[in-house]
């Protein structure tokens, strides 16, 4: 079993402090298991996704469909929850080169309404269609209603319309039944995927938001649902002391009781990237809130950052170890990332580094490693460690569900409801509210 392990010796929280909140954990592990019992009635109803085989099978059935018509590319039209966990799983499993060493089919992101972005995939997609190859466009959108999405798609669905008679075949929609882009969806005939009313987008990765785009690049959904599965059930582990997202969310939370207001996930591995910026919408919205749940206003929030090694050390080692001490770091990093590469062995080159010559790549990073781990710890920086045993789907799937499940795990402890986000929902106001002047 190919278990990912969690480690906080350094976490610089002590036994008794962990435990001190064992009792309210115990509680928030009691009201998920009745959420699992209660069948996407509760807010916590993420839980509910991997067990939801109807929901599952649909969506394999719809990938099998629209992989028989062999197309090239996918174009995910989506933004923040609705292709944040997409592009997280895929770039941690198949690299963010994917499109350029990729046989099978390639993936392409229009999520902002940013002209150059959108032109590039025009340019990209057109070429393609007028060879007479095809593409599958997914739109994603729980509420149905983003402006970024809704353009993107008018663009994309009118491009598609050039080359396809039958244009409605290589069309699918994902959101939430009844909102206005379902509906739409329906009468022009486009396939739909439903997301269950009470997941939220930062939720979603393990619904047909995440699982529809993943299997269609090749992607193995099962292995991934059957990886959150394992991570759920220790993750309800009412021994806090062997449940990795309870022993994560205390040890944030007394942090940020001290003061500390910054969570850093520094990752070992350039593709995790995506995987960083994943949580930094979990953790910005769910915490992120100018009320509790007693409606009294607190502004209440930590910032979370993702930071890439070694890329960042070049960058941000300075502050990390001389700057002030506002942050708790979370250290990611992949036992076996699937490739070796071996520096050559040129005497000369001894001369501007000692001692790497004909050594793996791997082994200067695991140096590297150690040496920023030794260095934190030097200079009383406190940090968790998280190790994957590979890039699996496994892997992947126990990680995002155990950082879920520490999310609902900290909105407990804060008082706070890490389900919504109003505040989004002013900008989104706003600016439809600027479309219409
Ligand atoms: O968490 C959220 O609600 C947002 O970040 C949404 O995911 C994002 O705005 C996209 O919304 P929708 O899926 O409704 O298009």
């Amino acid at each position: 079993m190919k278990k990912l392990t969690f480690n906080y010796d350094n976490s610089m929280i002590n036994d008794d402090e962990i435990r001190f909140l064992s009792e309210k954990i115990e509680k928030e592990i009691i009201n998920m298991k009745k959420a699992i019992e209660n069948d996407y009635m509760d807010d916590r109803a993420s839980l509910n996704l991997l067990r939801d085989n109807v929901s599952i099978s649909k969506i394999k059935e719809l990938i099998n469909e629209k992989k028989s018509l062999n197309p090239e590319y996918l174009i995910l039209v989506g933004i923040g929850g609705s292709n944040l966990g997409t592009i997280a799983v895929q770039e941690s499993i198949y690299g963010k080169l994917h499109n350029q060493k990729s046989e099978d089919i390639k993936i392409l992101y229009a999520d902002t309404v940013d002209s150059n972005l959108i032109n590039d995939i025009i340019k990209i997609i057109e070429p393609v269609l007028k060879k007479g190859k095809k593409i599958i466009i997914n739109g994603v959108s729980k509420s149905g209603g983003t402006t970024e999405t809704i353009a993107n798609f008018e663009i994309l669905i009118e491009l598609l319309k050039k080359y396809e008679v039958d244009y409605q075949k290589y069309v699918v929609v994902t959101s939430d039944k009844g909102s206005k882009f379902w509906n739409l969806a329906l009468k022009n005939d486009f396939k739909v995927l439903e997301i269950p009313k009470k997941v939220g987008g930062r939720f979603s990765v393990f619904s047909a938001v995440g699982l529809f785009p993943l299997g269609m690049i090749g992607l193995d959904i099962e292995e991934l649902i059957e990886g959150a599965g394992f991570s759920l059930d220790k993750c309800l582990n009412p021994d806090i002391f062997e449940n990795p997202a309870a022993l994560s969310s205390v040890i944030i939370y007394n942090h940020f009781n001290k003061n500390i207001n910054i969570h850093d996930t520094f990752v070992f591995d350039v593709n995790l990237e995506s995987f960083g910026k994943w949580y930094r919408q979990l953790m910005g919205e769910s915490i992120g809130k100018r009320y509790n749940n007693d409606k009294k206003e607190v502004y209440n929030g930590m910032t979370p950052t993702v930071s890439i090694g070694s890329t960042d050390l070049h960058s941000m080692a300075q502050l990390y170890l001389g700057g002030p001490y506002d942050k708790i770091t979370t250290f990611i990093k992949i036992d076996n990332n699937n490739s070796e590469v071996l520096i050559p062995n040129y005497k000369e080159y001894s001369e501007l580094v000692e001692n790497i010559q004909n050594r793996p790549l791997e082994e200067v990073m695991n140096a590297i490693y150690f040496g920023v781990k030794k260095a934190f710890e030097k200079a009383n920086r406190p940090f968790m460690e998280i190790i994957l045993a590979d890039k699996s789907e496994f892997s992947i799937g126990q990680l995002l569900q155990f950082k879920m499940i520490e999310m609902m795990f900290l909105g407990h402890l804060m008082n706070v409801n890490p389900f919504d986000q109003p505040n989004v929902e002013d900008y989104k106001i706003e600016t439809k509210k600027v479309l219409l002047s």
